[in-house]
């Protein structure tokens, strides 16, 4: 059983074994974090927290029953309803759905619980596992990133709109719209 809980201050040790163990997988994929973050993680850890706190963000970390970390599930720079998604899970729980599942219920609660009504993610073209999670979520691509915005390599934001059925707060997690494939050159614009 993995559970998606909003982070807490006693979490710190684990967010740093999950972020020390997957290190080279994730800098392989969406860049490293740095000597520094793992230098000074008590810093950083303190403005997760501070950020969550003031509701700026929201971080998720989705945990094992042991309380490990499996995956951390965000949203990011909330502003006027609007906030961007990003997630990473940890490399041996790859390909079972984890990541799908907890965008998903990510997502409900970015309506029912933060009244939330858009979210954006950022991937690049060659991250098909998470277009992947994003296209099974309900994102769809609406314009490529900048160059500033993902150096390196082409990459587009995806967006979906959060439905009023989340905004009335009820339990029931919504469907999952029907499986798009991923397509080989991402449609750009609605
Ligand atoms: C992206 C990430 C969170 C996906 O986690 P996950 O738990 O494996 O995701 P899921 O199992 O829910 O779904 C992955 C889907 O991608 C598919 N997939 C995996 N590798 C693939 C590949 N090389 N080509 C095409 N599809 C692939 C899987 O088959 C699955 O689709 P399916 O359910 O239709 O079979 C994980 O790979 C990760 O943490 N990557 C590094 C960080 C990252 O990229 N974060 C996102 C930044 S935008």
């Amino acid at each position: 059983m993995f559970e998606l809980l909003p982070v807490e201050v006693g979490h710190a040790r684990a967010v740093l074994a999950f972020e020390r163990t997957n290190r080279a997988y994730f800098a392989a994929t969406i860049g490293d974090r740095g000597d520094d973050f793992f230098a000074h993680f008590d810093d950083s850890w303190a403005t997760v927290l501070a950020l969550h706190e003031a509701g700026t963000c929201r971080f998720h970390l989705l945990l094992t029953e042991t309380g490990e970390v499996a995956g951390r599930f965000n949203l990011l720079d909330i502003e006027d309803g609007a906030a961007n998604v990003g997630y990473r899970l940890a490399q041996h729980l790859t390909n079972r759905g984890l990541a799908t599942g907890a965008v998903r219920t990510l997502c409900h609660r970015a309506g029912s619980e933060y009244r939330l009504h858009t979210l954006h993610a950022l991937a690049a073209d060659g991250n098909l596992p998470s277009r992947r999670v994003l296209g099974k979520n309900g994102f769809r691509p609406y314009r490529p990133a900048t160059a500033q915005e993902l150096p390196g390599e082409p990459a587009h934001w995806y967006r979906r709109r959060l439905s009023l059925s989340g905004h009335a707060g009820g339990t029931a997690v919504p469907a999952v719209p029907a499986v798009p494939a991923v397509p080989a050159v991402p449609a750009v614009e609605e």
